[in-house]
């Protein structure tokens, strides 16, 4: 995300210095896991480095420049597991406006568009989730299952017909697309149309791959157009899908307009498609690499599967942070914070916890329980589709693993080497 972090705050590099503990210090490039430095570290020498950011009692600032000419951008990392969790409870204190994704603010008179629940604070964001989450509930995934089903196996019947392939686009990436398109019933004949939007718009998260304003404007049009009509023929028309649930009051009177409906739309493309394309893709990799848990898994692939799901969300972090902002001095772990201060919670770190988690740094689909954070912390901001990722990966890696038990990644990977993702972009395979 900010990878032209050329040098510390001290002046000059500094690879070679230890940690300074109890103080607040600027860290070197490499050792800040936002920057693009930190990430073409070797894993083994990430997962150092987190481990000793972990160990650091006191604060832990980084300072990058500005990618918007501004002022350099200050944050503090928090990596410990229950910091994480209070941190991610207490939305008095710490707030996800103006934006909890991306450590620099637009100012206020170049935002467009209206924001995304993640990025908002109560009221407006309790509002938000109580007419959302009932479109997520259990009972309402559990119903397009034989959906997921069919998108999985059609998924494999293709790739088995195509041998040797790049598993990021061919097996990983249609499906979340296809399902959310489908359960927001949008017709077949547009999905096409939406996944070219969908894909400007994940696009135009990522700072590397920036598409150009008009393109990301028109899709935005697109969108918008494509829900007014949608939310107007379901009012009139109800069907089972998640369009009739949202733009129907509930229990309060209360339901999404067509621009929310849009606004929701994009937030769930943004939020939900890239992480579980990625977290596929990352099981694959985990697969090919660990051979003894990749036999365990074989001998018994629908038992074994929830528990290998949750350990690949563990290990790999597909999310890799979130950001909060204080509304009032706190007092977090060891830390006192200030009113103002910026604060990033790294998920990958406190999922390695070692005063939570036995060998954190081992692979192991039996870990049991595995609490991990990979979905955020408890609290109101919770992924609101994390019921919906582990039933697409578990439904589509089983399909995988039953029917081509030889599936494995030929070669290295393609990652992906911005901060907020641990994305993978292409990834050969092979049965
Ligand atoms: C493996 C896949 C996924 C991962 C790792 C993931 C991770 C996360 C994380 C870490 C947050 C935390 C937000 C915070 O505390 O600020 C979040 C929020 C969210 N996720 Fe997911 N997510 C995944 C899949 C999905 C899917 C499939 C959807 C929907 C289709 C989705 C929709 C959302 C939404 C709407 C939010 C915002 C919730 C709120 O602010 O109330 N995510 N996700």
């Amino acid at each position: 995300m900010h990878d032209n972090f050329g040098e510390d705050a001290s002046g000059g590099p500094s690879y070679s210095e230890p940690m300074v503990a109890e103080t607040a210090v600027p860290e070197a490039e490499y050792r800040n896991p936002l920057s693009a430095e930190f990430m073409r570290r070797s894993a083994a020498e990430r997962v150092e480095i987190l481990a000793s950011l972990r160990a650091t009692r006191g604060p832990v600032r980084f300072r990058q420049p500005s990618s918007m000419g501004g002022p350099p951008v200050e944050f503090y990392l928090v990596t410990r597991y229950a910091e994480v969790e209070e941190a991610s409870r207490r939305t008095d204190v710490f707030s996800s406006e103006p934006n909890a994704t991306t450590l620099e603010d637009l100012p206020p008179d170049k935002r467009r568009g209206a924001p995304s629940m993640i990025n908002m604070d109560d009221p407006r964001h309790a509002r938000i989730r109580r007419i959302v989450a009932r479109a997520f509930t259990v009972r309402t995934i559990a119903a397009f299952d034989h959906r997921l089903q069919e998108v999985a196996r059609g998924i494999v019947d293709d790739l088995e017909e195509r041998g040797p392939c790049d598993f990021v686009a061919d097996v990983a990436r249609p499906m979340p697309l296809k399902i959310i398109c489908t359960m927001m019933g949008i017709p077949e004949e547009a999905h096409d149309e939406v996944i070219e939007h969908s894909e400007t718009f994940l696009a135009a998260t990522d700072p590397l791959a920036r598409p150009p304003r008009d393109a990301v404007a028109q899709s935005v049009r697109f969108f918008d157009g494509l829900f007014r009509d949608l939310s107007r023929e379901r009012r009139s028309r109800p069907t089972g899908d998640l369009t009739t649930l949202l733009v129907h009051d509930d229990a309060d009177g209360d339901a999404l307009d067509e621009r929310e409906l849009a606004v929701f739309f994009r937030s769930l493309v943004v939020a939900g498609t890239g992480t579980t394309r990625n977290s596929l893709s990352h099981a694959l990799i985990q697969l090919t690499d660990h051979e003894d848990q990749r036999e365990l898994l074989l001998a018994d692939v629908p038992g074994r599967m929830p528990g290998t799901v949750e350990e690949v969300l563990r290990h790999v972090s597909p999310v890799t942070y979130m950001r909060r902002n204080l509304t009032r001095d706190y007092v977090l772990g060891d830390v006192e914070y200030a009113k103002g201060d910026m604060i990033v919670m790294h998920y990958g770190a406190a999922n390695r916890d070692e005063t939570v988690f036995e060998r954190p740094d081992d692979f192991d689909i039996t870990r049991d329980p595995n609490p991990h954070l990979a979905f955020g912390g408890p609290g109101p901001h919770l992924c609101l589709g994390a019921n919906l990722a582990r039933r697409e990966m578990t439904v589509l890696l089983g399909e995988l693993f039953t029917r081509l038990p030889g599936l494995r990644a030929t070669g290295a990977p393609v990652l992906h080497e911005t901060g907020l993702v641990y994305g993978v972009d292409r990834l050969p395979c092979a049965f």
